[in-house]
């Protein structure tokens, strides 16, 4: 069971999470040559895990990047001047996607709605049709901006590909908390980040990768070097990376992933879901209303709308100051309005009856001024 370390805060936050000492600890490990025996164990080792997280026997990548990295090497690798991409657009994070993919020189058709909802497969289903001839889906399964989770990612994925498209999904604030069955679903690339529910420090970004895709980027190579996935796969086979890893970060990574396995994927993503619940009842107990509605409320991202008088700024660092716990607070038209709580990676019972607790006490109190 996680141990909450005395010396610092309880993160809540909607990632980084709190990372245990054994992880911590990990980084101490020496640093040597990534062109070295010890460090291809060591990669191979990390792969080897984190096809077992994605539930994948092909092939992923984990550059040295955060998130984004990860997100835009899937546009860049996919994406080639005048391509068209079909974006579900539900929050901050599907927004800059589809940003990304106009960068890259395509066209995003959105699929929008409002935030705090997520489009319907029937939206989804009409904006491929009329788009015809299109690349790919980027789907972001969990908007973090909003605590909202699509709830249709192996259907989606499935209509994509009925299209002749791939299937791409930024799960980067939810795998781990969910599962997510890349070969089975027929996902085509499906990327997530370190700093989240896989509870390891922030700096990589985790990516699986589909034959389909390995066979395309043989036909028509990228632009991008550092995002460069075919060359990732090349050296890969090696045990190596093309360039310099954030190895202190390897080292985490390969003892979180033990954790998660130690765990076991299912039991990890079962708890998630019951300690969501718990945050859901006790928040909503505590006389704050969530934003998402029950059908596609997150399990790793819990978004509350303040009561009335309460200001953004002031909650959170009282909660801060006077309880030792950090929260997020809201996202474009949500900014200050919203506060977003984590439920990710090592998040129990303990942790979350102490989070509630903490809430309750301090919007009573900003409520008494
Ligand atoms: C859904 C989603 N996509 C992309 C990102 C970007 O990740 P990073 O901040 O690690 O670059 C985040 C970060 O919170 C996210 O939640």
């Amino acid at each position: 069971m996680y141990e909450v370390n005395a010396r610092q805060k309880l993160i809540m936050l909607p990632g980084p999470t709190n990372v245990s000492e054994r992880v911590m600890r990990a980084m101490l490990q020496p640093v040597i040559n990534h062109r070295g025996d010890a460090f291809r164990e060591l990669h191979r080792g990390v792969l080897e895990k984190t096809r077992r997280l994605f539930q994948t026997e092909g092939d992923v990548v984990v550059f040295s990047a955060s998130g984004t990295g990860g997100v835009e090497a899937a546009v860049w690798n996919l994406i080639r001047p005048g391509d068209v991409a079909v974006v579900p657009v539900f929050g901050e994070f599907s927004s800059r996607l589809a940003e990304a993919v106009e960068m890259a020189g395509g066209t995003a058709v959105k699929v929008a709605s409002e935030f705090g909802s997520v489009p319907s497969l029937g939206q989804i289903e009409e904006a491929m049709a009329e788009a015809g001839n299109f690349r790919a889906m980027f789907l972001v399964h969990n908007e973090t901006s909003t605590g909202v989770a699509a709830p249709y990612v192996q259907e989606a994925t499935k209509m994509a590909r009925d299209h002749g498209a791939f299937a791409v999904i930024d799960a980067i604030s939810s795998l781990g908390g969910y599962a997510i069955p890349v070969d089975a679903w027929g996902v085509d690339m499906c990327i997530t980040g370190s700093q989240k529910c896989v509870a390891a420090p922030p700096g990589l970004s985790l990516l699986s990768v589909s034959k389909r895709v390995v066979e395309f980027l043989r036909q028509s190579p990228t632009k991008t070097r550092y995002f460069e996935i075919s060359r990732y796969l090349e050296y890969g086979a090696k045990g190596e990376t093309p360039f310099t890893p954030a190895l202190p970060l390897f080292y985490a990574l390969d003892e979180a992933l033990k954790e998660l396995l130690e765990e076991g994927l299912a039991k990890r993503v079962q708890r998630h879901g019951e300690m969501s619940a718990r945050l859901y009842d006790g928040l909503s107990n505590a006389g704050v209303k969530a934003v998402a509605k029950p059908e596609v409320r997150s399990k790793t991202v819990i978004a509350s709308y303040y009561p009335p008088g309460v200001e953004d700024g002031v909650f959170r660092k009282t909660l801060a100051i006077e309880k030792d716990i950090l929260v997020a607070g809201g996202f474009g038209p949500f900014a200050g309005k919203v506060f977003r709580v984590g439920c990710m990676g090592h998040v129990n019972a303990e942790i979350v009856d102490r989070t509630i607790r903490a809430v309750d006490e301090t919007l009573s109190k900003l409520r008494a001024i």
